[in-house]
């Protein structure tokens, strides 16, 4: 049985591992510790798989400027299942049930830099032409944006920069 939950403080060993295992690195499993240690945690799900996590999904605010809009948006990044649950629809159960639950928090627009060919199937478009673009410099296609809520985004260009903690992120890859 698949369930989504709200990581717990029992849960951050095995999250290193889930982050480690799914991206065949560390890098991504210390980010998210780092983020946790500094408080950059809008939400962090789990995904439990008959009772052993397997996935995890980590929410983390950005800030978007011009604010005129009052955006309130946050970005989903890292999404990790371990290798062998891969395939099962845990990857994608844990966007869903984090949509809905950003939605719920009140957010209106969830931000990724991400695989082109993997979150289009769950409703990501591009975000450059809705007027975001990323502090960074990343491909188009992998830039994009799932809203939570319907948004009027005006037609006016915004830049949506994330926490400190990627910068150090992205410097160090
Ligand atoms: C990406 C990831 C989270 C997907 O999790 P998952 O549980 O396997 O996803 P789902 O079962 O919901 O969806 C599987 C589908 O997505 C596809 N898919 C998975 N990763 C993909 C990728 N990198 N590019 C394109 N398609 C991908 C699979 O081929 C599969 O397609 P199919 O249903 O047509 O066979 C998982 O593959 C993973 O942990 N990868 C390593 C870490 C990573 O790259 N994270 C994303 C960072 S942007």
């Amino acid at each position: 049985m698949l369930n989504v939950r709200v990581e717990t403080d029992n849960d951050v060993t095995t999250i290193y591992h889930i982050n480690a295992q799914g991206f065949g690195r560390e890098k991504e499993a210390e980010f998210v510790n780092h983020l946790r240690d500094h408080h950059g945690i809008t939400l962090s799900l789990v995904a439990e798989y008959n009772g052993l996590l397997v996935g995890h999904a980590l929410f983390s605010p950005v800030r978007i400027e011009p604010d005129g809009a009052g955006f309130n948006s946050v970005t989903l990044t890292p999404l990790a299942v371990l290798p062998e649950y891969q395939r099962r629809g845990i990857g994608s159960m844990l966007v869903r049930e984090g949509m809905e639950k950003i939605r719920s928090l009140g957010h209106d627009i969830i931000f990724l830099v991400g695989h082109p060919e993997y979150y289009p199937r769950l409703g990501f478009t591009q975000a450059k032409p809705k007027g975001f673009r990323c502090e960074f410099d990343v491909p188009d296609e992998a830039w994009m944006l799932l809203e939570a809520v319907k948004v009027d985004c005006e037609k006016l260009e915004r830049t949506v920069y994330f926490r400190p903690e990627f910068r150090m992120a992205m410097e160090s890859s």
